[in-house]
């Protein structure tokens, strides 16, 4: 079993930094296309063997040093009884939005275990596969409430901040309930298996550090501190295009803070006091020429020298048109210069 992974999430001594991509299964790999031929991606969320396969597939290609679970921090909001699409280039949709007190009350808890029995079954069966550390996930609570409050994704999430400001009460009790439902979930993965739970909070980056404060952190807080009650796994909390938030998610009680491309990386380090940091090269330098990219890898590496830990990844998820190629050349730096 290689642990440097979970060595560097706790912020312990490893022989080099481990690395792994957000969305490191996806559209970019022919193989993921070629399960996707013959499912919908809902189905193939729905299936723990084909869940099993595409998550292993980078991991056998490129030698990753984490698996993520294949799944979609959307899926739990499903079993709170909500109806969920996905839309080819359009992503996902909620045909039926939450936006009123009855939308809200008709919200279910569901146990993870008897609702999304499919994810904890793909975590059994990756455990026994992996020589590398699982990663169980969910969304944040402000970032999932945007999907349900917009009805899919948003550019400048009006329906959203108009609940936050004129009705927070409402958005309190929608946030409650969506918190509730993550906690229970994320337990049930680290109960099934997960080595390591990652929050995305991908969303996070659109709110003004006090609106952040007080309408999406706290609820953060509370999922952390019901985990730390059952279970010590680590906690990764990433909140995309946080570089603003970062004094206040320094609070969130994760052990490692994720980054996104646009701090640099040492700037960061700096100032998240004894966390250890993953991220953050632009997922588009991926698309530099070879030495260019292995350039800008080597001076990533150096300027997190000083951190209690580094786990390498992208600034945000790996995007489709990448050539996979690129994402071997990528690793196959972090491993050589960090001493692999
Ligand atoms: O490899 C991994 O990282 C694990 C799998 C994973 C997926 N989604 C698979 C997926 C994870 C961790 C997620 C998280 C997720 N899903 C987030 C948070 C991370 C982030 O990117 O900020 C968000 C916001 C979602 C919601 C979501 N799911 C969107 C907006 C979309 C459509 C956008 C797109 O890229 O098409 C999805 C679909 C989705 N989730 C795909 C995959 C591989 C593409 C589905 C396909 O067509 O095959």
């Amino acid at each position: 079993m290689n642990d440097t992974f979970l060595r560097a999430c706790r912020g312990e001594k490893t022989d080099y930094t481990p690395v792994w991509f957000m969305r490191q299964a996806g559209r970019y790999l022919p193989e993921y296309q070629a399960v996707r031929e013959k499912v919908s991606f809902l189905e193939l969320c729905h299936n723990p063997e084909l869940c099993t396969e595409v998550t292993l597939q980078p991991v056998d290609i490129f030698g990753f040093d984490a698996a993520i679970l294949f799944s979609d921090i959307l899926i739990p909001m499903e079993a709170m009884n909500l109806r969920l699409e996905f839309h080819e280039g359009r992503g996902p949709v909620f045909p039926d939005p939450v936006r009123t007190r009855k939308a809200v009350d008709d919200l279910l808890i569901p146990d993870p275990d008897e609702t999304m029995p499919f994810v904890m079954e793909t975590i059994r069966l990756l455990r026994r596969e992996l020589k590398v550390p699982l990663i169980g996930f969910s969304g944040a609570p402000f970032t999932l409430a945007t999907y349900l409050i917009e009805g899919g994704s948003s550019k400048v999430f009006l329906e959203t901040k108009k609940m936050m400001f004129q009705a927070p009460e409402l958005y309190d009790a929608l946030m409650v309930k969506i918190t509730e439902c993550t906690s229970h979930y994320l337990q049930a993965q680290a109960r099934a298996g997960a080595q390591a739970l990652q929050i995305f909070d991908s969303w996070a980056g659109v709110l003004a550090p006090v609106d952040f404060k007080q309408f999406a952190l706290p609820y953060v807080q509370s999922i952390i501190s019901d985990l730390r009650e059952m279970t010590d796994v680590p906690i990764i909390y990433f909140a995309n295009n946080g570089t603003t938030l970062l004094d206040h998610c320094k609070t969130s009680g994760a052990d490692v803070l994720g980054l996104d491309w646009r701090v640099n990386i040492k700037d960061a380090i700096d100032r998240v006091d004894d966390h250890a940091v993953q991220g953050n090269l632009d997922p588009i330098a991926l698309f530099l020429p070879k030495e260019k990219l292995e350039a800008r890898i080597k001076q990533l590496l150096d300027d997190a020298a000083g951190s209690r830990g580094h786990i390498f990844n992208l600034g945000h998820g790996i995007v489709p048109q990448t050539p996979p190629d690129q994402a071997r050349i990528a690793v196959e730096a972090v491993h050589r210069f960090s001493g692999k």
